[in-house]
């Protein structure tokens, strides 16, 4: 059992296993000041890391779309990220890999500076308490906006992008919500401040399409199962009055994993038949056990 990743067990650091309390960064990391960190958030169930190549691969990328390289291979940073959760013990838990700029360089240019690498795991049952998860969470509507993709890179699960992720998360809360839904700069509906959107309408899935915020890796996945359980997807532009035409509503990301949605501001939805058939499904194949619902 790890609680408190800051303080107990090991974390890789450029490559060597270190103890938690020695894997500090200093306070003019460039990437600490101008807020050019790429992250990862991945899960194992039974000691395996979900999807853990694709997570890898989107931090490459996200680092390339900031213009830096990391100095290790893709096959260093997935074989780093699984011994990191078995030298701490974990088998069902949560990874942490970030890469940043050092604090070789204190202007603004980035060119020249270092790049680090480190991943940390811990204990994360549930990201929404399991009673919530099963009445359906509470969101409230943010006042941020998710940007244009020419204004920040939105593909990128870079840190700068979760600015208005946090404030919005932190109003949310303050207000006795679990999350807050967030619309993009067209006001469009978009996601929520760590996870997809998915409405169910008539029996078929509708979600936003994915053009200004990330493609989630439990987005595609859902995706996939749908196909599989031949129902229709429909990614499109949805309009906030629309929620209203909901039957049901669910939140996927690799932390909240599939969670049911009870209420968005005023309109109350009720977590149903389809909602269910998702979570037992992702829990199926998660925990490896599912041989009809490989994707
Ligand atoms: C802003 C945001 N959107 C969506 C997601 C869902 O992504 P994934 O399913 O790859 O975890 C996340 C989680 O990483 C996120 O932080």
């Amino acid at each position: 059992m790890l609680k408190d990743p800051t303080k107990v067990g090991k974390i890789w650091f450029d490559g060597k296993m270190v103890d938690a309390a020695d894997a500090n960064v200093h306070f003019l990391a460039h990437s600490l000041q101008y807020a050019g960190t790429v992250f990862e958030g991945e899960r194992s169930y039974g000691g395996q890391l979900f999807k853990l190549r694709k997570h890898t691969e989107r931090l490459f990328s996200g680092a390339d779309v900031l213009g830096f390289s990391i100095p290790f291979s893709m096959d260093v940073i997935d074989r780093a990220c699984q011994q990191v959760l078995k030298t701490n013990g974990l088998v069902d838990g949560y990874v942490r890999p970030a890469a940043w700029r050092g604090s070789d360089k204190v202007g603004l240019s980035p060119i020249g500076a270092s790049v680090h690498v480190a991943i940390a795991a811990w204990d994360w049952p549930s990201y929404f308490s399991p009673g919530k998860k099963m009445e359906g969470i509470r969101l409230t509507h943010s006042h941020w906006r998710r940007p244009d993709p020419q204004t920040a890179p939105t593909q990128a699960k870079a840190s700068g992008l979760y600015q208005i992720c946090t404030m919005s998360k932190q109003i949310a809360e303050e207000q006795g919500f679990d999350d807050a839904l967030m619309l993009d700069y067209r006001g469009l509906v978009a996601e929520a401040t760590g996870a997809n959107i998915f409405f169910v309408i008539n029996g078929k899935l509708h979600t936003p399409i994915a053009d200004c915020f990330l493609n989630g890796i439990t987005r595609q996945t859902v995706i996939d199962i749908a196909g599989l359980r031949n129902i229709e997807v429909i990614e499109r532009k949805i309009m906030p009055d629309e929620i209203a035409t909901a039957d049901e509503a669910f939140l996927t990301g690799t932390a909240a994993e599939i969670t049911p949605i009870g209420s968005i501001g005023d309109i109350y939805l009720k977590p149903g038949r389809v909602c269910q058939q998702f979570i037992s499904d992702y829990s199926e194949l998660t925990s490896g056990r599912s041989e009809s619902l490989k994707v």
